[in-house]
């Protein structure tokens, strides 16, 4: 267990679901089962947030935050203010999107961007390695808890996430977040075997409950929540099956 870990002292938990399919999104079924293990006290005060529904504008780049306004974005007058204030006063913040390009999409790009009135003054640092952050938090806190949770189509977790996993290396440090990676899950919704789906989704809830109690998961059990729900041979007929069925509504 963490050290400075009590999970009788989380109260707030914020997701940020940056998938424009918002209530529909499939990583959001994944995240709503972690957050049931996480919550099983049903102790938690949980708000979501659709990362589409804010009003955010892109970065001006001016990095007035870093200087003249330090910690402070000039753009003063979108949703970006009120959900800085939210990411400072959660204990865990779920990051939850798909997987874009083999990186996040870009409204959750552009609200990362946007939050770098949070990140410590870039003062001429070597470019990180071994998984450092690059410059660190403004607002450190060691009992706050990041947690990336994301979907992808493809079935290999680990080659499909590496640059995610670099830019979210670089960005927080290496051990500092915690990436639930998941592939298929599209697919799994699709196919409604409302029986298969609550069995895969069962070791979510079950790391849920054990990231509240520990604060944090193990390579081995980050390793177990990316195995993919069907074989190669399997998924490739389903999808197959499912593309030849919409271009068939197309026409
Ligand atoms: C624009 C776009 C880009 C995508 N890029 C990738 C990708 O690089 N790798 C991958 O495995 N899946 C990719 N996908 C598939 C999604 O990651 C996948 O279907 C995901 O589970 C959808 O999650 P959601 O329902 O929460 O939005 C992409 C989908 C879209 C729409």
């Amino acid at each position: 267990m963490a050290t400075n870990w009590n999970p009788d002292e989380i109260k707030k938990v914020l997701v940020i679901n940056g998938s424009p399919n918002r209530e529909r999104s499939n990583t959001l079924v994944v995240t709503k089962a972690f957050l049931a293990g996480l919550n099983e006290d049903e102790k938690l005060d949980i708000e979501i947030v659709n990362a589409s529904d804010l009003n955010v504008r892109p970065c001006l780049g001016c990095l007035s935050c870093w200087g003249r306004t330090a910690g402070e974005c000039v753009i003063r007058n979108d949703d970006i203010l009120p959900l800085k204030e939210k990411i400072l006063h959660a204990d865990i913040i779920i990051a939850s999107y798909p997987l874009y390009f083999f990186s996040m999409p870009g409204v959750m790009k552009v609200i990362t961007d946007r939050l770098l009135s949070m990140m410590a003054t870039y003062e001429g640092q070597k470019a990180p390695e071994n998984g450092q952050s690059f410059h660190g938090f403004r607002y450190y806190n060691e009992k706050q808890r990041f947690i990336v949770i994301s979907t992808c189509a493809y079935t290999e977790a680990k080659a499909a996430y590496q640059s995610l996993i670099l830019q979210h290396d670089a960005i927080c440090g290496k051990n500092n977040y915690t990436p639930i990676l998941v592939p298929q899950m599209k697919t799994l919704n699709d196919l409604h075997n409302e029986n298969k789906i609550t069995r895969y989704l069962n070791k979510f809830t079950l790391a849920g409950k054990t990231f509240r109690q520990q604060g944090y998961l193990s390579s081995e059990e980050l390793e177990n929540l990316s195995k993919p729900p069907f074989t190669e041979g399997a998924y490739k007929i389903f999808l197959n099956n499912f593309w030849e069925s919409e271009r068939n509504k197309g026409k």
